[in-house]
């Protein structure tokens, strides 16, 4: 059964192929609009989520489906005790795909092996959120029309957040993509990260804790929220929490055609000044993000009916 739980499960043509359809679904949604009538997404959130859970909602509700699940562990099982593997071997008797966010890594990987239907990984930890990463390369293709030759700088929780590792991972298989990590020092890439993504492919990176020094340079500025849930003491998140907050002066040195993205929520890390600027592209991301999220849904279960 096909799932999709590392961004690595699909190849670049895949990838292409959803961004085209997502881009034919933008353009005629009409055709659409009854694809999936009659199947079931179950929605097995044991994180918060607003964008991940409600595109993904919206997304089946717009091709005609329906949609069954829980927003909280607490309202589910879980609570009780029961495993992922049981959850999801539950689920498969009602429903014809699962997209699951869970805090500890590698629990939708367990639920995907359990089920007999599809599973989604919709954010596991601060592992990997592979929809992020295809909500951000069609918004990068969108805005861009490319993912060769950019220079992408990542600002902000680059440790905990998972969509700047699961977005990395995609970029490693375009050619001439340079990437500047912009962190403090407690928040650095990981080195599992840098080791078996960056350097095993080859790719430029620099690491830095300036951002306006970086600014000049990029074609991307992906901001992210540093992830309070993961810290160990909130001692720690208070120091770390307002190390960047970009705000209209900051963009001084920047090119004219930058895109300043964000998977959102954001907290302070983008001043409100900036949600005017052209340039500014983190609310297309999250419309983005129930497109592509409609590209997927139809993909999996087309190849499950195999
Ligand atoms: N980008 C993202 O995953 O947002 P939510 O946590 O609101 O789903």
């Amino acid at each position: 059964m096909r799932s999709l739980i590392d961004i690595l499960d699909l190849t670049v043509e895949e990838i292409n192929e959803l961004i085209d359809t997502a881009n034919d679904i933008i353009a005629n949604p009409k055709k659409y609009s009854e694809k999936c009538r009659g199947k079931k997404l179950a929605t097995l959130f044991f994180e918060p989520s607003t964008r991940t859970r409600l595109s993904f909602e919206a997304a089946m509700y717009e091709l005609g489906g329906s949609v069954m699940g829980f927003s909280e562990a607490q309202s589910s099982s879980a609570a009780k005790g029961e495993s992922v593997a049981d959850t999801a071997k539950t689920i498969s008797c009602y429903a014809d795909i699962i997209a699951m966010r869970h805090p500890k890594e590698g629990a939708p990987y367990v639920a995907s092996i359990n089920a007999t239907i599809p599973v989604i990984n919709a954010g596991d930890g601060g592992h990997n959120h592979p929809t992020q990463t295809l909500t951000d390369l069609l918004t990068i293709k969108r805005e861009k029309g490319r993912f060769d030759n950019l220079t992408i700088g990542f600002c902000g929780d680059l440790k905990f957040g998972r969509t700047v590792h699961s977005l990395i991972t995609a970029l490693s298989r375009y050619n001439n993509i340079k990437v500047v990590l912009i962190s403090p020092a407690e928040l650095r890439l990981p080195s599992y990260v840098k080791k078996d993504v960056l350097e095993k492919n080859n790719m430029e990176y620099v690491e830095t804790t300036d951002l306006e020094s970086a600014m000049p340079d990029l074609d991307i500025l992906y901001m992210t929220r540093v992830q309070r849930e993961r810290f160990f003491n909130e001692e720690d998140y208070l120091r770390l929490k307002d190390s960047y907050i970009l705000e209209p002066q900051k963009l001084k040195g920047a090119k004219a055609d930058l895109s300043i993205m964000h998977p959102l929520p954001r907290v302070n890390e983008i001043s409100v000044a900036i949600d005017d600027d052209p340039r500014a592209c983190y609310f297309k991301q999250v419309l983005n993000g129930k497109f592509i999220r409609m590209a997927l849904i139809m993909k999996l279960l087309e190849e499950a009916q195999k």
